[in-house]
């Protein structure tokens, strides 16, 4: 009998655990499509900045981030705020928290769960001020959204994309009075694992994001 309650109590435990393990996708706030500061304010603050306190964005913060980032400006033909080549739409954003990290589902407005674990220090990759960072954004390239797949010039039109998507998450959070810097450093091979990416998914940038 004691075995039997022992052996439950340590299925119950177990359970919870993996309970706590798991994630569930996250609904994002409508975002604003006014506020922050003017656009010339924002170039005027713009600049990479490594620092951050550990206060969480807050949601209305986080969903705006994202859709300046490259969420659907124009419901009717599905475009975003970013422009790709050819309109490929080959950039996805990662969004690495403490808890875990989610892609970002711009269409559905909301994070998708993908692993239960801290993967801030992959990205940090040796610069532990990333770890600090709340939120990191990781921007990653679908070569086989684009015409001819892999190849070198659809690796430099990924990276171009991805680019631009970065730079709309630098003056974003100058003008919403977030921290960020774009950064090229990660650990490429063990993030691809994690995140689950197919093989045709490129990591090109990633953004540490945080208050001041
Ligand atoms: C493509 C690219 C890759 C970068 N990679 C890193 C990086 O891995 N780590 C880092 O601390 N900063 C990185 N930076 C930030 C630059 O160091 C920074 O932009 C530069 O020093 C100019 O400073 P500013 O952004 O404040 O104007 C990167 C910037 C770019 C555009």
């Amino acid at each position: 009998m004691k075995n039997f309650v022992f052996t439950c109590l340590a299925v119950c435990a177990l359970s919870g655990q993996v309970i706590a393990q798991e994630l569930t996708p996250i609904s994002l706030r409508a975002p604003r499509t006014s506020g922050g500061t003017t656009i010339l304010e924002a170039f005027l603050h713009r600049q990479s900045t490594r620092v951050y306190t550990p206060e969480m964005l807050s949601e209305q913060e986080l969903s705006d981030l994202l859709w300046a980032a490259n969420g659907i400006n124009r419901p009717e033909s599905q475009k975003r705020t970013a422009p790709s080549a050819l309109n490929y739409q080959d950039v996805d954003i990662y969004v690495c928290l403490e808890k875990g990290a989610y892609r970002y589902d711009a269409i559905g407005n909301c994070l998708n769960p993908i692993v239960a674990e801290d993967l801030r220090p992959l990205v940090a990759n040796g610069q532990d001020f990333v770890t600090s960072a709340p939120v990191v954004l990781v921007l990653t390239s679908d070569l086989s959204k684009m015409r001819g797949g892999d190849t070198e010039s659809n690796r430099l039109i990924g990276a171009m994309d991805a680019g631009i998507v970065s730079e709309n998450i630098s003056i974003a959070c100058a003008g919403l009075g977030l921290a960020t810097v774009p950064r090229a450093t990660m650990d490429k091979e063990t993030l691809a694992q994690k995140l689950k990416l197919k093989s045709t998914q490129i990591l090109l940038l990633n953004h540490p994001v945080g208050h001041k």
